[in-house]
């Protein structure tokens, strides 16, 4: 196996030996990211030698045009070069399989393939189950993976199970379906995958808070004075109508990934990096999100959706109009929320989230706003106001961080601009090839659930967003479109915080406007 150990740049140990099941592994998610990020933890010698990989799917198609097709797919999706060797390596331990996962055969004929998978690649009987599939299966597939044996390995055997999101569509669901999979799962065997958290600006929030001594003793309600989150995209809903009318944007990004940022940017230091530690105090800051009273919801909750428009300079068509959206679709594309933390360090400091789809720029980004200085020194001199501090968690695309303050403009008047100073991921470490599943792939592969979500965690998510979805449910919008594609959003969405005098930071703003 000299095509791994040929590889150079590992930065960790490889996992142990594992085979990988894919249930519903014709989807797009198979091919777009766990292959690309499986080759690429490979080539950074973080597999283990003894690893295999076997899908499973509806589709009737042999072993082999399942790998064929998969070559084309990595020219198509791969993030870095698809070497011969290596991709050579990871076809001969690739396997398909046709089956109904509804039903028992599916697991008697997994059982005995993998029993053989074992024997060829030394696998070792470890055993982790990733639900690619729709979420409506998971219970099933759970359900049966209990009944065949395969959710128990002997001997020191371990077996897992990655849940794809979304993880329930309301705080009932999620509630049931994490009780029906714990009578077969312990929480140690679960893992709720949010692919934000693979994200390796995500993952930096917690060492930029706690890693330096400069930011802790000014990140509260003293210092701050609002936070903004925007996850912002300029595409539509692509082919995916259907599932997306059953969603919409609320569902789709607020309990999941923008609660990731919202609880890693608001929760006491963890005591380790143990993952119950983190994931304590994440759970502790969801729990403090204070829920909406149904009276304030359609004040501090504004929904969008968008009309036709130009996006990167094109003509692009309404949501209405996308494949799988009904004509008259009261689903909405765009949300914006004022949130509240109740605890000591964030009372009375707003947390802001938008996200959207079809707006001007893709950019997911977490915007600290401190407060004002005083005036007072400045009082006999032409500053009329000063501009606030604001730090910036840059996400996506661009990755860093950038902190904007006050210097004094050259020349004998006493004038004072905004001045920025930036980090930028790349110039500091280059830029390294992922998809964002690697870390939480290899993770999953060396028993770490940091970065998955917990029962609790997710609860907490749904419980806020829960009122909303009432009020939204028994009041529907009345007038959807209310945005073109390729604007920022509704009107309300900017009322949301000129009510309480305040703006959404402009994305495209330049550094001294
Ligand atoms: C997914 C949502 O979970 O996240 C999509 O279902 C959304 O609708 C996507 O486009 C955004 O992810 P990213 O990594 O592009 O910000």
């Amino acid at each position: 196996m000299n095509e791994l150990n040929d590889q150079t740049h590992s930065a960790g140990k490889a996992a142990g030996p594992c085979v990988m099941v894919i249930f519903g592994a014709t989807g797009d998610l198979t091919k777009r990211k766990l292959f690309p990020a499986l080759y690429n933890l490979a080539k950074g010698n973080l597999l283990s030698r003894n690893f295999a990989i076997v899908c499973i799917s509806r589709t009737e198609m042999s072993n082999e045009a399942f790998r064929d097709q998969l070559s084309k797919d990595m020219e198509t999706f791969a993030t870095s070069t698809v070497e011969q060797n290596l991709w050579g390596w990871f076809l001969e331990r690739t396997y398909y399989t046709p089956a109904n996962v509804t039903n028992t055969d599916c697991y008697r004929k997994l059982r005995d393939l993998l029993t053989q998978v074992d024997q060829t690649h030394g696998t070792g009987g470890n055993y982790f189950f990733y639900l690619a599939t729709a979420p409506n299966l998971f219970g099933e597939i759970v359900r049966q993976l209990g009944a065949s044996g395969l959710a128990r390995g002997e001997n020191g055997q371990w077996r897992r199970v990655i849940f794809e999101k979304p993880f329930g569509h309301d705080l009932e669901s999620a509630r049931a379906l994490n009780a029906e999979i714990r009578q077969v799962l312990n929480e140690t065997q679960i893992y709720r995958i949010d692919h934000y958290l693979g994200k390796e600006t995500v993952q930096n929030i917690l060492v930029f808070r706690f890693g330096n001594a400069i930011f802790e003793p000014i990140w509260n309600r003293r210092y701050i004075d609002h936070i903004q989150i925007t996850a912002a995209e300029t595409v539509g809903v692509e082919k995916r109508g259907g599932y997306y009318e059953t969603s919409g944007a609320l569902r789709d990004m607020v309990p999941n990934h923008l609660f990731q940022l919202v609880s890693l940017t608001a929760m006491e230091p963890p005591i380790s990096f143990d993952a119950n530690a983190v994931r304590d105090e994440q759970a502790k800051v969801l729990h403090a999100i204070s829920p909406i009273p149904p009276e304030d919801v359609l004040s501090r909750a504004v929904r969008g959706q968008y009309g036709e428009g130009i996006v990167n300079d094109e003509r692009v068509p309404s949501y209405r109009s996308e494949g799988q959206v009904a004509p008259n679709s009261t689903t909405e594309t765009f949300v914006a929320l004022k949130l509240m933390i109740d605890n000591w360090r964030w009372a009375d400091v707003p947390f802001y989230l938008r996200t959207g789809k079809r707006m001007p720029n893709r950019v997911t980004e977490i915007a600290i706003q401190f407060k004002r200085a005083p005036l007072l020194l400045f009082r006999d001199t032409p500053v009329e106001r000063l501009r606030t501090n604001r730090l910036v968690i840059h996400i996506q695309p661009d990755e860093g961080i950038s902190l904007r303050f006050g210097a004094k403009i050259p020349g004998p008047i006493m004038r004072v601009g905004a001045v920025e100073m930036d980090f930028n991921y790349v110039d500091y470490f280059g830029s390294t090839p992922s998809t964002g599943y690697e870390r939480l792939l290899y993770d999953c592969m060396i028993g770490d659930a940091t970065l998955f979500q917990r029962a609790d965690m997710v609860e907490a998510g749904w419980r806020v967003i829960e009122p909303i979805l009432d009020v939204w449910q028994a009041l529907p919008p009345r007038a959807f479109p209310n945005y073109p594609a390729g604007t920022w959003g509704p009107k309300e969405a900017d009322e949301l915080l000129e009510r309480d005098g305040r703006e959404w930071w402009k994305i495209e703003e330049q550094p001294n406007d």
